[in-house]
């Protein structure tokens, strides 16, 4: 594909830049994700804005809004789309689903697969369906099946022996029974899970009955709509600025928490440490989903951390658990004994039996120290109910699957 039309070049030398970008960062690994990249004129797909952003974009274009000003639609961040292709492992040849259509993944997919019909990209929206056809037709890729329909549903024209890949581009909160069966035997699934208050873009392959995670990507995605839409429960513990979030459907008190929060706080620190560059975090935050129940997030605004409310939790929440009348969550310190750019991580905890749940995750947390500092990712393995192998663990139970973490 060319550009064609004044400054022309100027999208070419621009996308080119952005090439060397994610390959510098470690997004893009391979030759054929590189080749797809150099190729799709991205800017087509987002001419809302320049093409210096559309490039230049270390996050989503945002597409499409809500009645209340919430995006609903986006062209995902370069980087993502490409950490998401190459944890999708798309060679010449294959079938792919695309669940949630921006256009420009749909053409990276058509360049990957060397064979534009076999990409389907299905949208619940009339609008993006629209827009994702239209805009595939001008940048050349108009073989792409386009689908408006909701894409946790049973895929009309699915290939007999299943799509060899599925990759959902929309923030999901259960794995859809017909991405299951419609997921040819040696195929992938990468979609962007909802879990314990957690966001991340997970690449499945099959293991026997079940699916086993071997990429977990850290990312946020606009909430999928349709009959598979789930918004977490949310506890106010104190107004909106600190709120505690509940996904499927743990136990909680409101009242009981939001009563404790007002009481008196308990800290104990773990000695266990993280540094920043070591992503330890993100890995613990995933592995405790496995370990301890219930267990969700806690999130607080800057009012609420200048009004000493909370300890330091950072922007995207902390893990947290809570029982009948208290709750706990992880905190971090910056000590002047330990080494630059490490952390401490500790707990805080308010209610009855604060110090009992203070304990409960401080041991927790220095399980994973012991047991799994070192192991690299943990593993997300995903059961249909009625498998007879789940093992006897701590599970998140979603209406399709139940997940163990290990
Ligand atoms: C982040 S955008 C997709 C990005 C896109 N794949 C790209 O090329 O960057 C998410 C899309 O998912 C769509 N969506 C939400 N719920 C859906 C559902 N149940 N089935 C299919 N599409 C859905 C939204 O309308 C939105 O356009």
């Amino acid at each position: 594909m060319t550009e064609t039309g004044v400054g022309a070049a100027a999208p070419d030398a621009l996308r080119t830049r952005m090439v060397a970008d994610l390959r510098a960062r470690g997004a893009i690994t391979s030759a054929e994700v590189e080749a797809a990249f150099l190729r799709v004129p991205r800017h087509l797909f987002a001419p809302e804005v320049t093409a210096e952003e559309v490039y230049g974009a270390p996050e989503a274009v945002f597409t499409k809004y809500n009645s209340q000003g919430k995006p609903v639609s986006s062209v995902s961040a370069p980087w993502l789309h490409a950490e998401m292709l190459e944890a999708a492992q798309v060679a010449s040849g294959m079938t792919v689903l695309e669940v949630g259509s921006g256009g420009c993944n749909a053409a990276l997919l058509a360049e990957l697969v060397g064979d534009q019909s076999l990409v389907t990209t299905i949208d619940i929206d009339p609008d993006i369906s629209a827009r994702a056809r239209k805009q595939l037709e001008e940048a050349g890729y108009g073989r792409v099946r386009v689908q408006e329909a909701d894409g946790s549903k049973p895929i009309k024209d699915a290939p007999a022996q299943g799509f060899d890949r599925i990759i959902v581009t929309v923030g999901a909160a259960d794995l859809s029974a017909a991405w299951l069966d419609q997921l040819a035997p040696e195929g992938r699934l990468v979609v962007p899970l909802r879990f314990r208050g957690l966001s991340r873009t997970i690449a499945f392959a099959r293991e026997r009955e079940h699916l086993r995670s071997d990429t977990l990507i850290v990312s946020g995605f606009v909430a999928m709509q349709g009959d598979s839409a789930h918004a977490p429960h949310v506890v106010r513990l104190s107004g909106a600025d600190v709120r505690l979030v509940v996904d499927e459907d743990q136990p909680v008190d409101d009242k009981a928490l939001a009563q404790a929060f007002t009481g008196p706080r308990h800290e104990q620190w773990t000695g266990v440490e993280l540094s920043g560059s070591e992503g330890l975090l993100p890995r613990l935050e995933v592995w405790l989903a496995g370990a301890i129940a219930p267990y969700g997030r806690l999130r607080a605004t800057k009012v609420a951390a200048d009004r000493g409310l909370v300890g330091w939790v950072l922007d995207k929440g902390m893990p947290a658990v809570w029982n009948h009348d208290s709750l706990a969550y992880l905190t971090l310190r910056r000590d002047p004994d330990i080494p630059q750019e490490s952390y401490e991580l500790g707990v805080i905890a308010h209610g009855p039996s604060r110090e009992h749940l203070a304990v409960h995750l401080a041991d927790a947390v220095d399980r994973f120290d012991r047991e799994a500092r070192t192991t690299g990712q943990p593993v997300v393995r995903a059961y249909r109910h009625d498998d007879k192998e789940v093992p006897d663990e701590v599970t998140v139970d979603k209406p399709s699957v139940r997940l163990v973490v290990t």
